[in-house]
């Protein structure tokens, strides 16, 4: 039998984003909350973990994936409802639950942890995360007696005026010992001004069977703002980049401007590497140690090693490999190329699909052109290639080693190794030409 297990509630429609996408596959940090939600679970629980599905259940299924256990809540009748479908898909209970919404991505798996370790100290049946907000808006307030143990969770919506003054509130997570909750969740009546199930109602119930319910506030009232429009998604996404700008500095990674630097938090970045302003590093991005990057750089899904120069204004796009001490300078785009140690790509240049060598510099202006319309094709430089400015290479390409390519030219022959390849117009000089269109500048002789 597990000890913990989890449930996300994850059906409900989240009508206030005004969106066709399901609410909690929005992003935030680069992931979305949903996501978030089900990897700090999974830092804390041994079993399952359980997302209760409704609205769009296809998109968020399949957006989530396998590793998973998935309840179906056709209709979606309060947060005490779609517990009991999640209740159901469990074949084994296990001694306890963590419950959780998919909407919260400012938390973090240490504060389950707290929660949990809470909830098995107190020997409690249930322990609400609360919060301390000057401005509790719409959450549910939690209610204590005069002896400050707490009897229950009032929804705003059905609070009294003085019940409303508490600012102490429900985050909507909890950890609940399964039998317990199994036992109120049955009792559990929509008699409310919404008409719904209410988990929250549970509370109360436990009490009154003559159980212990507690609450654990949290330390960063942060931590618990749940995300219902695009201006909390926006406050969220703010915070945290925040945050990972934060890690990073303390790590050893410069951030000139942590304001206009924007990192999801899978990024890796090493030490001694200076990040200017305007920067989106995002994805399976890494970056190794004394790299310069920015300003206005966009990477994604790139791996940068030591010592790698990057922009401004360059865009890296999936694929893109910077060995040691390469360069991708001002106005570059590089998608799913290797570009070798100390290999240069310095100025307005367009670079995909290619295998650059070692040493080689790339002139101003070059381009692969590397879809035919149908297919994408590679183009592969050799070490020590000199590429003149303003080159076009037609994929697929080979050029061998030390070989140089005339600046102007559009290559679309392989070119052997310590060749020079050009290919371009030859140039041809016409004398007098400025009297021929201007008698007035006729030599005398
Ligand atoms: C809920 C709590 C409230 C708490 C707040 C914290 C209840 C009755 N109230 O209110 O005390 O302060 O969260 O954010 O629980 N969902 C379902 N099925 C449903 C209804 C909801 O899966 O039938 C999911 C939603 O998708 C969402 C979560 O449950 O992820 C919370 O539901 P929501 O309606 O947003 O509850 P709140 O009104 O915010
Ligand atoms: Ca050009």
């Amino acid at each position: 039998m597990h000890d913990l297990a989890a449930i996300v509630l994850a059906a409900g429609k989240g009508l206030r984003m005004q969106s066709e996408i399901p609410k909690v596959l929005h992003k935030v940090g680069g992931q979305a909350m949903l996501q978030t939600v089900c990897d700090a679970a999974a830092a804390v629980v041994d079993g399952d973990i359980c997302i209760v599905v409704g609205h769009a259940a296809a998109a968020v299924q399949e957006s989530m994936g396998s590793t998973y256990q998935y309840a179906l809540q056709a209709q979606q009748l309060g947060t005490g409802h779609a517990v009991q479908q999640a209740l159901a898909s469990f074949a084994e209970l296990p001694t306890a639950f963590l419950v959780l919404c998919g909407d919260t991505p400012l938390l973090r798996s240490e504060t389950l942890l707290q929660l949990a370790d809470h909830f098995r100290q107190t020997g409690a049946a249930c322990t609400i995360l609360s919060a301390m907000l000057p401005a509790p808006g719409s959450y549910g307030r939690i209610v204590r007696d005069a002896n400050g143990a707490v009897t229950a969770i009032v929804e705003a919506k059905d609070a009294s005026a003085e019940q409303l003054q508490i600012q102490e509130v429900n985050s909507g997570i909890y950890c609940f010992d399964a039998e317990r909750l199994q036992q109120a969740i049955r009792q559990i009546q929509p008699n409310n001004a919404q008409g719904e199930y209410y988990l929250t109602d549970a509370v109360a119930l436990l009490r009154q069977a003559g159980h212990l319910v507690n609450a654990l506030v949290c330390a960063d009232a942060s931590e618990i703002s749940g995300v219902n429009d695009r201006l909390q998604l926006a406050a969220a996404n703010k915070v945290r980049w925040q945050r990972k700008n934060e890690a990073l500095m303390l790590a050893g990674v410069t951030i000139l401007d942590p304001d206009t630097t924007y990192i999801d938090d899978s990024v890796e970045i090493g030490r001694d590497t200076i990040i200017e302003p305007q920067t989106y590093l995002c994805g399976q991005t890494r970056i190794g140690s004394g790299c310069q990057i920015g300003p206005a750089v966009k990477m994604i899904d790139t791996v940068v090693a030591d010592g790698c120069t990057v922009g401004p204004f360059a865009y890296l796009r999936p694929g893109t490999v910077l060995n040691e001490q390469a360069k991708a300078g001002c106005f570059v785009e590089i998608k799913k190329s290797v570009i070798g140690k100390k290999s240069k790509v310095p100025h307005l240049s367009y670079i995909g699909d290619a295998e650059v060598g070692e040493r080689v510099n790339i002139g101003c202006g070059t381009i692969t052109c590397n879809y035919d319309g149908k297919h994408k094709h590679k183009t592969i430089l050799a070490d020590d290639v000199f590429v003149g400015s303003n080159t076009n290479f037609v994929a697929p390409v080979c050029v061998g080693e030390r070989a140089t390519i005339a600046a102007g030219s559009t290559i679309t022959k392989d070119v052997p190794a310590e060749n020079l390849g050009v290919a371009r117009g030859k140039q041809a000089n016409v004398e007098d030409w400025a009297a021929r269109r201007d008698p007035r500048f006729q030599q005398e002789d």
